[in-house]
């Protein structure tokens, strides 16, 4: 078998399309631009790429944006003060916070600061509780373009054994109670599970965010499986997930490539983040 490729890139772009509309709408209805403002401290260059994307995306889709880029030597306090201001900004709807961090600022300190309405990142403790318990709120984007991704292949989950490769709270835990609130059976696995082949290959959904290059291999993985590569890692000079391609390409039955699978998702969803928390503003 070779696995349909899941086309993350034309999937993005649609559903871009789809939110240029609302926005075009909320302006019309409620002469409302949504806004997004984008905090940035110092020059890592992965960061700067992923951020003029972001940028680009609003573009496309008609959402203001702002771009605080803040040299590396800036105070925790001083970034504090920035968010602090862009809480109360009226002409901003969402506030991301571009990770990681230089060493002297606290991821944590910064995302706690950001007020849960403007949390679009969703990585707030509240927009975690609301996520945990099921109730309304920002769920995170990686995550979130993922369940869209598999919606429209048109999988249903209910029932299914999803299992997920990765622990974060940006994307394996979050994934895990989505999938969960679909009705699928799921697992978590992480880097100290034994035998990490013997839960993967049960999978009819796999997830795979380890942050490790082409690590689950197609011997890892049951046949016909939709396999979901979440990690980005730069291999020689080419970027590699954390699936091996070739051959969990050969086994599974859909699979996302590296670039172009959920990477595009995660702006789309950033997107619509800011689109609703326009609209609950
Ligand atoms: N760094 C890598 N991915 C992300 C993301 O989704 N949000 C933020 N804020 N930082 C990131």
């Amino acid at each position: 078998m070779t696995a349909q490729i899941i086309d993350g890139k034309a999937t993005a772009r649609l559903l871009e399309k789809e939110l240029a509309l609302e926005a075009q709408e909320l302006q019309k209805e409620r002469a409302l631009v949504p806004g997004l403002a984008v905090v940035l401290v110092g020059d890592d260059p992965a960061s700067r790429t992923y951020v003029n994307n972001k940028e680009r995306a609003c573009k496309r889709v008609g959402i203001y944006s702002e771009v605080h880029r803040l040299p590396g030597e800036t105070s925790q306090e001083e970034v504090l003060a920035l968010i602090h201001r862009l809480n109360h900004d009226p002409a901003i709807h969402g506030i991301l916070v571009q990770l990681p961090l230089p060493k002297h600022i606290s991821d944590k300190a910064c995302i706690q600061a950001i007020k849960p309405e403007k949390d679009v990142d969703g990585f707030h403790p509240i927009s975690a509780g609301n996520l945990l318990i099921g109730d309304k709120g920002f769920v995170p984007c990686t995550p979130h373009g993922i369940l869209v991704l598999l919606d429209r292949l048109g999988v249903d989950l209910k029932g299914k054994h999803a299992v997920i490769v990765g622990r974060s709270n940006i994307v394996g835990k979050p994934v895990a109670l989505l999938l969960l609130s679909r009705h699928a059976t799921v697992t978590i696995c992480h880097s100290r599970t034994p035998d990490l082949g013997l839960h993967t290959r049960q999978a009819d959904v796999l997830v795979v965010a380890i942050g490790r290059a082409e690590m689950v291999t197609g011997d890892m993985v049951k046949p016909g499986a939709v396999v979901i590569d979440v990690g980005v890692n730069q291999l020689g000079d080419k970027l590699v997930g954390d699936v091996h391609f070739a051959s969990a390409q050969a086994v599974a039955g859909a699979i996302t490539p590296v670039p172009g699978g959920v990477g595009p998702m995660t702006i789309g969803m950033l997107m619509k983040n800011t689109i609703q928390a326009a609209r609950w503003a």
